[in-house]
């Protein structure tokens, strides 16, 4: 038997794969664990994919990104984040899990420590872990799910590498505010700690939201345009930070993905046009339904963004007890086990027809009350 790495047994995918082979068992049931949009791929950007097919856009681009895109993100980014991005602080990857996995592999050593709010999207935890490095959990269950400066300071070591944040975030909606950033940036400061900021989600704000960025000049941003534009499949996103970690990561990727698909780059010039309000607004509707419905029989994060809701399971029961118990009723949910070291809570997706929303909330209230 041929010997796999070793770094394969630091991961493990058990907790998600568990819950998508019982999805596959059940019979049509209330799905609300899917973590992508309800929307297809807007019909200007399926046109424009097609076109570049035809045109003959079709083979390797250069591993930064062909450069038209490259302009449009660079001015993208100077808008939102109010900062004067060079061309060499910009990367085009292949979603923003390429952007991850890139940034973490040109950063984590064995033994380096990566700071990590908990609850936390599950490919945090197992990319650290992966590349030999440490992941260091961050409670924010008692600060709101907010990041209590405090904390932060105490964790940071000789061997911190980065602190690692989501906002809007997956899986609690949590929008870090700006003077809550602020607050992070000046202990980062202190330190000189760089900070992964993971914005995929920045335009599902149903409120006031801030990158990273705009208040620490030592961030790496990523960014993407998976659930901004039904676009999961398509694999697209970008990196803007230092100039040295882009280099790094360049040269990654000229040796792993060599550049991120050139279709979808070529459609992605289209995404501008894409009015993004009306779908913004249909899961700002979605939320606050769920948040209506549930909030009588739940406590629930404060849901300011993305398109999930992080509820704490009953008393008497841990995350995973309850997720059994909806599953049982032929709902699907995902136990809470899965994003924290916590087994606690479960996370609802509200990206499905309002319909099954509310059979789904109507649901999760009775057999709260069983
Ligand atoms: C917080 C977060 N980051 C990154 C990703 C991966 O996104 P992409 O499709 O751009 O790789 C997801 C997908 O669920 C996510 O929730």
């Amino acid at each position: 038997m041929t010997q796999l790495a070793q770094r394969t047994q630091r991961i493990d995918a058990s907790g998600i794969r568990r819950v998508f082979d019982l999805a596959r068992s059940l019979e049509n049931p209330i799905n609300l664990s899917i973590g992508q949009p309800d929307f297809d791929v807007p019909d200007g950007v399926k046109k424009a994919a097609c076109d570049a097919i035809g045109a003959g856009h079709n083979t390797y681009t250069p591993t930064q990104g062909i450069a038209p895109l490259r302009r449009q993100l660079l001015a993208e980014e100077k808008a939102f984040t109010q900062r004067d991005w060079s061309e060499q602080e910009l990367l085009v990857t292949s979603g923003v899990s390429g952007g991850l996995f890139l940034a973490l592999l040109a950063l984590v050593e064995d033994g380096d420590e990566v700071i990590i709010p908990d609850p936390y999207f599950v490919m945090y935890k197992q990319l650290v872990r992966f590349l030999g490095g440490t992941p260091v959990y961050l409670d924010t269950y008692d600060s709101d799910f907010g990041i209590d400066p405090d904390r932060l300071a105490a964790l940071i070591t000789p061997k911190t590498k980065a602190l690692l944040i989501n906002s809007p975030a997956n899986p609690t909606g949590r929008i870090l505010s700006r003077s809550e950033l602020e607050a992070v940036a000046a202990v980062c400061r202190k330190r000189g700690l760089l900070v992964i900021s993971d914005e995929i989600y920045r335009h599902f704000a149903y409120g006031p939201m801030t990158s990273m960025a705009e208040v620490y000049e030592n961030t790496l941003l990523l960014a993407g345009h998976s659930k901004s534009y039904g676009m999961t499949g398509w694999r697209l996103g970008y990196a803007c930070g230092p100039a040295p970690i882009i280099r790094a990561m360049t040269m990654v990727q000229q040796y792993s993905f060599v550049c991120a698909p050139a279709v979808t780059q070529y459609a992605a010039l289209a995404c501008p046009q894409v009015e993004l309000g009306p779908y913004i607004d249909d899961y700002r509707a979605k939320r606050d339904l769920m948040v209506s419905i549930l909030g009588e029989h739940f406590k629930l994060a404060p849901p300011d963004g993305a398109f999930y809701l992080w509820a704490e399971a009953p008393a008497g029961y841990t995350g995973t007890s309850f997720v059994e118990k909806a599953i049982a009723n032929n709902m699907l949910i995902i136990p809470g086990a899965v994003f924290s070291e916590r087994d606690t809570h479960f996370r609802i997706c509200y990206t499905v027809p309002d319909d099954m929303l509310r059979k789904g909330a109507e649901l999760l209230c009775k057999l709260a009350l069983d």
